[in-house]
């Protein structure tokens, strides 16, 4: 049957597919191949949003003293006197990443041709496909081009996001500060410092790893924010030696907590598990704002919640579903030209659409980076 359709029908194996489906029914299997992710390099914004191919903004774990007291972190001090918010308005795209690469593209380890073979993109934005298949509020958009070989995608805001953002009421602005203010409570300037919450929250700062790893056949170069490096972890190697902070509210019944492990925790385990980041800490805050409890979950064991609940998430369903849109992406964008934008498109409940677009607004691959490649 399949066979005389596929005669009758050889268009279909020329041309791509023209959609992918997102239902976790369909990518439950063995995990696929994850290469150990290792870091090639990292950088940093500073508080003006400017590059520097450094750590000069990379802060370090420093944990209150385990005396038996808890915590008392009042997360809305300082709001909004002293917070510098980064400008949303600004559509920074891959550039600061683009950056790097162009800087350390003669010595990229892999050999010669590397990079010809492999995805660039950032971290968060893999993060968004390995939670699609259980994602059922917030779709995305993803524009993809070819140059000189490697794959690149770049996100692209939704109309609907732009709405939320820019409508966005007043006690979500706070929560967003509180998650910054917790970095904070937690971190030094320098290892063995001390941690000082009298000063601005500037989220235009940012250290950023960058890694590479490999999906089932797709070489992945790509850069994620991380919070602070552990200088008591066990290892000094990145990533291991990296920790990721968290915030969520405090829980009281068991149905927030089955709650948090079904949403929360999958986004926490996709975050961090990309670049090979162990231990995410948590401080739960109390309806006043104040954090009175902190939590290290080990990302390998964040699975563990949820495998006996049937409503739960399923790690290899979200690494299957990222390798099946990067195979169809890699199919779907075959002209190597950075002028030429293929826009993928999900809404929760719909497959993954494409369509074709030709430089403005979409093509996102600087002029200054394809010339400098050029050369
Ligand atoms: P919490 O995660 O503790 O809420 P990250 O955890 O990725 O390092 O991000 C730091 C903080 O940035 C978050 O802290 C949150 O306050 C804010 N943030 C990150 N992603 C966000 C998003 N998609 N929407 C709103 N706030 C976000
Ligand atoms: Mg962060
Ligand atoms: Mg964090």
């Amino acid at each position: 049957g399949a066979e005389k359709i596929e005669e009758a029908e050889p268009w279909n194996k020329l041309l791509p597919a023209s959609s992918l489906p997102t239902d976790p029914a369909l990518y439950v299997g063995p995990f696929p191949f994850y290469r150990r992710p290792s870091e090639l390099g990292c950088f940093s914004l500073d508080a003006q949003r400017q590059y520097h191919g450094d750590a000069r903004a990379l802060r370090y774990y420093c944990p209150p003293p385990t005396n038996g007291q808890s915590p008392n972190f009042d997360l809305r001090d300082g709001y909004p006197d002293r917070y510098r918010p980064r400008d949303e308005e600004v559509q920074e795209r891959l550039d600061h990443l683009l950056c790097w690469v162009l800087e350390h593209r003669g010595r990229l380890e892999g050999g010669p041709g590397w990079l010809a073979g492999a995805i660039v993109t950032w971290r968060g934005h893999l993060t968004k496909l390995l939670t699609t298949p259980y994602e059922r509020q917030e779709g995305w958009q993803l524009a993809a081009s070819r140059f000189q070989g490697t794959l690149y995608l770049s996100e692209v805001e939704t109309p609907a996001a732009r709405v939320q953002r820019l409508t966005r009421p007043p006690v979500l602005q706070e929560l967003m500060y509180m998650g910054y203010k917790f970095e904070q409570y937690m971190c030094a300037d320098k290892p063995g410092g001390s941690t000082d919450p009298s000063g601005e929250v500037n989220t235009n700062v940012a250290f950023c790893s960058v890694l590479r790893s490999r999906l089932g056949n797709h070489p992945l170069l790509f850069s994620g924010e991380v919070d602070c490096i552990d200088p008591q972890a066990p290892t000094t190697q990145p990533p291991t030696c990296y920790v990721e902070l968290k915030t969520s509210k405090e829980m009281h019944s068991p149905g927030q907590r089955k709650s948090f492990y079904r949403r929360k925790l999958l986004k926490w385990w996709a975050q961090s598990f990309l670049p090979g980041v162990p231990n995410v800490v948590a401080g739960f805050r109390n309806p006043e704002g104040f954090v009175c409890s902190l939590k290290t979950f080990r990302t390998m064991e964040m699975f563990e919640y949820v495998r006996n609940d049937r409503d739960g998430w399923n790690p290899s369903v979200c690494m299957n579903f990222c390798a099946a849109f990067l195979s169809f992406a890699q199919n779907t964008v075959v002209q190597d030209d950075p002028r030429l934008v293929y826009l993928f498109s999900w809404e929760p409940g719909s497959p993954v659409t494409v369509s074709e677009h030709r430089d403005a607004p979409h093509a996102f691959l600087p002029t200054w980076y394809v010339e400098a490649m050029t050369q």
